[in-house]
């Protein structure tokens, strides 16, 4: 599978926000997303898992503890894992106040409402697949909900910038298989040996940026792909990697990205 440029020019490197604007605004929250898009940002990326009820929610953790205040509401239903509440539920909880006061009331949005909250502008999606092997049919339910908006998944330059990835790579490849026109990415760091493997599904790979050495981005540009290293908070570090020729930086620091993509 061959990278397809996901910047608005083509050209460049690519901003990613990571969890949305994640350190100004709680992360995976619409609030996060949409400073995302305020900041110009090429893609905003999440993480999406899966209610009791089947339903798509953009958090983080595989338990709702470190940002909600889950602990708080439902005390006797330790370990508050994603899994064991109903949409319903999820809903009640504040996922901002942990972050700064001002953000109180933030919810844990659902992957529906991010799509709406990312129609709105010009920021594509980097939608990580969080622990899918956790969340029977979560495949499915991902490009099921995808499909329901062709302009995010038509296989042509005018669809709205969508990369689906995860650490799990069988995820991956089932789902380059359901919605082979969407690009994907592999998370973390394929071997010499298996990038060839890599590369007969995936368009990108997404490794820790300490990984990101001038021979592995040389490597995965060799097998046709993109790499986009994470999490990169800091300007002298992104301006290394832009140098180094990566295709795209997750950070969650977007405004000082896309500065130091400027100054390039
Ligand atoms: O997008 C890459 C990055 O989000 C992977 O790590 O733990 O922040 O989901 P994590
Ligand atoms: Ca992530």
């Amino acid at each position: 599978a061959v990278a397809t440029p996901v910047t608005a020019a083509g050209a460049d490197v690519a901003a990613i926000a990571h969890r949305g604007a994640s350190a100004y605004a709680p992360e995976n929250t619409l609030a996060a997303v949409r400073l995302g898009a305020q900041m110009r940002a090429d893609l905003v990326e999440i993480d999406v898992q899966q209610s009791e009820d089947g339903a798509l929610v953009v958090v983080h953790d595989n338990t709702l503890a470190r940002t909600t205040d889950v602990e708080q509401k439902f005390p006797d239903r330790a370990p508050w894992r994603v899994s064991d509440f109903t949409l319903d539920e999820i809903r009640t909880l504040d996922a901002g106040s942990w972050k700064a006061p001002e953000y109180a009331g933030e919810r844990v949005p659902t992957l529906a409402e991010v799509l709406d909250e990312l129609q709105r502008g010009p920021s594509g999606l980097l939608l990580e697949a969080k622990s899918p092997e956790l969340y029977p049919g979560i495949t499915e339910r991902i490009a099921d909900e995808l499909r329901k908006r062709p302009e995010w998944v038509r296989p042509d330059p005018k669809a709205r910038n969508l990369v689906v990835q995860s650490f799990n790579w069988d995820f991956v490849r089932d789902f380059h298989g359901l919605l082979p026109g969407v690009q994907v990415g592999v998370l973390g760091a394929p071997s010499e040996a298996e990038l060839a493997e890599v590369a007969t599904y995936s368009n990108q790979v997404n490794p820790n940026h300490a990984q990101a050495t001038p021979e592995y981005i040389a490597a995965v540009h060799a097998h046709g792909m993109a790499i986009n290293p994470y999490t990169v908070n800091d300007a002298t570090l992104m301006r290394t990697l832009i140098d180094r020729g990566v295709d795209g930086i997750i950070s969650d620091r977007p405004d000082v990205l896309r500065e130091q993509i400027r100054q390039a």
